[in-house]
């Protein structure tokens, strides 16, 4: 029998807070949880006990991230590295399959589900028959071992994750993260954010986006980065050193690999390989009407690209937002030293 109780409470954002939210999200209902305010949609509700009490194994390899920071690259990288550079399997099997997004069917709640089926009432198929997300409770029947993505942050997930399984979290400068996650909310037919960049980042320096606050969930994973189960890694130490983070990872998860290994995995992990690699791409979620077709899932890949989206009032609100959020801690971003 699975522990049924989950220690945070789960309280509704109203008031003028959701007010601006609906202006801009769609209709979305918002919640809060627990004492550091993660902001998540209300269907996480009905999966926070089942997801903070789960049954673990010690082969269980997480991938955790706060979202946009690197994570599917990440998971592609700790996949191949974990099944011996499988890389037939990894063509054939989208990323998707080969790993169990935690909390994904949360999100797909009873409004967002009519809402799929409202915008593409053209298409012949069902576009949710295709795109059948499984509850986290299916995870008690997959085989071992088990890859298990989440962007939720540590402290809603089993306190004894680390004493068992091993996590890879990844981590990005908040303002690459920002821009990436402004496109990704345009690339969600359901979720059409109808601002502006500027207006979005009004809601993600106020943590109101999804798995907010941003600092929060970084700090809660930096805390635990000497953990012999967890590897903190930085999206800009993959994008400056791709070849020596590699080897970084493959130490952690205890695997050999050669000098030609290494090089091969690292063309296989390039941007450029990225983008035409289908089964990193979503297409699932594509072909289904889920997502639009006018943006990609792998969009630049720079470090660094928020200069062009930023203004000089932006800049110096990220610059006032960092500094404050960094004063209690010692996390430092590679792109800030
Ligand atoms: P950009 O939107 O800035 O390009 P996540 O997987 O956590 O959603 O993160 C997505 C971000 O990682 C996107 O950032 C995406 O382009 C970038 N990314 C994905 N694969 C990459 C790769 N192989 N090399 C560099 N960046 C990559």
């Amino acid at each position: 029998m699975t522990d049924n109780s989950f220690p945070f409470d789960i309280r509704p954002v109203d008031g003028t807070e959701n007010d601006n939210l609906q202006k801009y999200f769609q209709g979305f209902k918002y919640i809060r949880v627990g004492p550091k305010n993660y902001f998540l949609i209300n269907g996480y509700t009905e999966g926070a006990a089942y997801i903070y009490n789960m049954p673990l194994r010690p082969d269980d390899v997480f991938v955790a991230s706060f979202p946009r920071s690197g994570t599917t690259w990440t998971q592609e990288l700790v996949w191949l590295l974990a099944n011996n550079l499988d890389y037939s399997t990894a063509a054939n099997v989208s990323l998707q399959k080969r790993y169990f997004f935690l909390e994904q069917s949360l999100f797909m709640t009873e409004e967002i589900k009519e809402k799929i089926l409202k915008d593409n009432t053209n298409t012949e198929k069902n576009p949710l028959d295709d795109y059948n997300i499984p509850r986290a409770e299916e995870t008690a029947k997959l085989p071992s071992p088990r890859f298990l993505k989440t962007h939720l942050p540590m402290s809603l997930l089993p306190p004894n994750l680390l004493d068992t399984t091993k996590v890879v979290y990844v981590a990005r400068d908040p303002r690459d993260v920002a821009v990436s996650y402004y496109h990704l909310s345009k690339l969600f037919k359901v979720s059409e954010y109808l601002g502006d960049f500027k207006s979005y980042w009004g809601f993600f320096i106020k943590d109101m986006v999804n798995w907010a606050p941003f600092f929060e969930h970084l700090k809660e994973a930096w805390q635990l980065r000497n953990h012999p189960n967890m590897l903190f890694l930085f999206y800009e130490e993959l994008s400056k050193d791709l070849p020596t983070t590699v080897q970084r990872v493959a130490d952690f998860l205890g695997k050999q690999i050669t000098k030609d290994q290494l090089a091969e995995l690292c063309s296989h992990l390039s941007i450029d390989n990225f983008k035409k690699n289908s089964s990193v791409n979503y297409n699932e979620a594509k072909n289904s009407g889920i997502l639009t077709a006018n943006e990609s899932f792998i969009r630049k890949g720079k470090s660094g690209g928020w200069r062009d989206s930023f203004d000089e009032e932006m800049t110096r609100e990220a610059d006032i937002w960092i500094a404050k959020n960094l004063e209690d801690t010692d996390l430092r971003f590679p792109s800030m030293l």
